[in-house]
């Protein structure tokens, strides 16, 4: 699938809305009326807001490792008009404060390299129990990821080991969430899969990269490799390809645990 560059003007603001990638996403879940939705990894809300606008009687809460990202979050939900039905905690994926049974649906869109890189594979696989624990038995779990091999393009490709190189936010196989998704005792319905179609040029891939660089360590204390040594080792394909941002997205979709 050819994909095009985006325009400088476009990138500015794009991974807020990702061509409305988030908003197809959310439609595609199995949301009803008056649900109590868990968004995992908020991020700055994007998501969360487009769980939240899915219905009026809808509640979501979102939580982020990190407190700045939680109040852009809440940012996001007054902005987008939903402030008063989303409340964004801060609070780690992997070791959730809630009581048990408490949701109706746990919603991810993209985070999971980055749970990766600040709690490793086993961190993974602590947030799929994790959401099991917390939601109510028969509810089912829906995230999107970004697995190596299914990459169709070089761009989408070099994404994946990009990140995964500078920083550890690494994507995992689909058969790997499948295994993680089966051990925390949820049962695969669907996937689907989403593109944008659009792809960051070199100029903008190094400002990705450089931002991972310097901004990791700050605000997570995690070591990353120098940009010169990523830029080193990927400039020269990015040169050529670009590189992929969420550029094509599997989402999974779980009925619910069997005996949570
Ligand atoms: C790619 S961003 C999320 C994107 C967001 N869902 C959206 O729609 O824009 C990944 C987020 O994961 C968060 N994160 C990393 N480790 C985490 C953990 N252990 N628990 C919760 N959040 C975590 C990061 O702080 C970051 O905000």
């Amino acid at each position: 699938m050819a994909e095009s560059f985006l325009t400088d003007e476009e990138y500015e603001n794009w991974f807020s809305d990702l061509g409305g990638m988030r908003k197809r996403v959310a439609h595609a879940l199995p949301v009803r009326p008056g649900m109590r939705i868990l968004d995992l990894a908020c991020g700055y809300g994007y998501f969360t807001a487009e769980l939240a606008r899915l219905d009026r009687s809808i509640h979501v809460t979102a939580i982020d490792l990190r407190e700045y990202d939680v109040e852009r979050a809440q940012e996001t939900a007054l902005e987008r008009g939903v402030g008063p039905r989303v409340k964004a905690l801060a609070m780690d994926a992997t070791a959730m404060t809630f009581e048990d049974n408490m949701f109706d649906l746990v919603a991810n869109f993209g985070g999971l390299e980055d749970i990766h890189m600040t709690r490793g594979e086993d961190g993974v696989k602590a947030t799929f129990q994790e959401a099991a624990r917390v939601l109510r038995p028969e509810a089912g779990f829906c995230f999107t990821a970004v697995p190596p091999e299914q990459a169709r393009t070089p761009a989408q490709r070099l994404e994946t080991e990009v990140f995964s190189f500078i920083c550890g936010a690494t994507w995992l196989t689909e058969a790997r969430y499948k295994d993680m998704l089966g051990q925390a005792g949820f049962e695969l319905e669907d996937r689907q899969v989403y593109t944008t179609g659009r792809k960051l040029t070199p100029k903008q891939a190094k400002k990705e990269m450089r931002f991972a660089c310097d901004k990791v360590p700050e605000y997570y204390g995690i070591k990353t490799r120098s940009f010169d040594e990523a830029w080193a080792r990927f400039g020269p394909e990015i040169q050529k390809h670009g590189l992929g941002q969420f550029s094509r997205m599997v989402l999974f979709r779980t009925a619910g645990t069997a005996d949570s």
